[in-house]
């Protein structure tokens, strides 16, 4: 039996170019590998932890089901599905969350970044956060998490609580280990000291702009002063944040694209690294408007037969093994 490799997107809003590199790519390659039995599933529960319209979620989720189609994500070889389909996890996360110690949730970083950028709404559920995330990792047995480092912390939660849980009601969960994807922290177009972001739009490549707005906000991307295109974070992050961009989408190393843009001007690298973003996304863009929403439907309801049958399973066992519910 292969490994079972389990992980998520949150549905917050237009996916972007970070999220394609850094998540949407990679899932594929792991799929495609042939080495891990994936899940892939859509974190609805996780996203609303974060402010938002029940007219819109609907809309993200199903944007989010489209998109790992259209970049390749394939029903036939892994397990596609929504999280708040499985009742399992949730439940799965309260037997957790009476295990896991106060002070350590608290000292989550992305909690306490996400409370201090948005102190009008720090909820119970942010704060327990990576106990839902725990759940969804070791309900499926899984032994691999491709996560960015951002989501090492949790991923460390994880391993703890299964071993504590282990520990106290007998050998239950594996404990599994973060595959740490390479992603790259790419910035605002319109500003390289701020993350690349939805909320930023204007500096923001959205999986599903057209050529035209691609090529815009790139040919408006901030620069910095001096002509030469190398990479240096320090004295020159936005030539230096093209530069990521460039080499993630194409897979040329960063050392030869400044060799390549060595004698040559801002313009025509501008226009160069917008015409190989466009034909990267050209392909995705165009599965992704031929898809039939019933494909979609379908995929997340065989993924979600699969995913329920398995977790339905594993709880059974858990109940078993805390003497709740039998
Ligand atoms: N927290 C992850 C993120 O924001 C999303 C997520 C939720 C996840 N549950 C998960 C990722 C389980 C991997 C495994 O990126």
């Amino acid at each position: 039996m292969k490994p079972r490799l389990v992980s998520g997107i949150q549905p917050t809003g237009k996916l972007h170019i970070g999220n394609y590199v850094g998540a949407l790519k990679n899932f594929v390659a792991l799929q495609d590998s042939g080495k891990y039995d994936c899940f892939f599933f859509i974190a609805d529960l996780h996203s609303m932890t974060e402010e938002f319209d029940p007219k819109e979620k609907s809309k993200q989720i199903e944007d989010v089901a489209f998109s790992y189609l259209a970049a390749g994500l394939d029903p036939k070889k892994s397990t596609i599905f929504l999280q708040s389909d499985i009742p399992e996890h949730t439940e799965l996360a309260w037997i957790l969350n009476t295990i896991t110690p106060f002070g350590e949730l608290r000292r989550m970083t992305q909690f306490k970044d996400k409370s201090e950028s948005r102190p009008e709404n720090i909820n119970v559920g942010l704060f327990a956060y990576p106990v839902l995330m725990a759940a969804d990792i070791i309900l499926y047995d899984a032994k691999a998490v491709p996560v960015g480092e951002d989501q090492l912390q949790h991923t460390e939660l994880t391993r703890t609580l299964a071993r504590k849980f282990n520990a106290r009601f007998g050998k239950t969960f594996e404990e599994p280990r973060p595959l740490l994807a390479d992603v790259p922290r790419l910035m605002s177009l319109d500003d390289p000291l701020k993350k690349m972001s939805k909320s930023r739009p204007g500096g923001c490549l959205f999986l599903d702009d057209s050529p035209e707005e691609i090529r815009e906000k790139i040919k408006r991307a901030v620069t910095d002063s001096g002509k030469n295109i190398i990479c240096d974070p320090v004295n020159k992050p936005a030539v230096s944040n093209l530069l990521l961009l460039y080499s993630s989408i194409s897979g040329i190393s960063i050392g030869d694209l400044e060799k390549r843009y060595e004698e040559k001007g801002y313009a025509e690298f501008k226009s160069d690294l917008a015409e190989t973003v466009v034909a990267a996304l050209l392909p995705f863009q165009k599965k992704k408007r031929a898809l039939k929403k019933s494909a979609v439907i379908a995929a997340l309801v065989a993924g979600g037969k699969r995913a329920e049958k398995i977790a339905k399973e594993k709880m059974k066992e858990i109940r078993r093994k805390t003497g709740v519910c039998q």
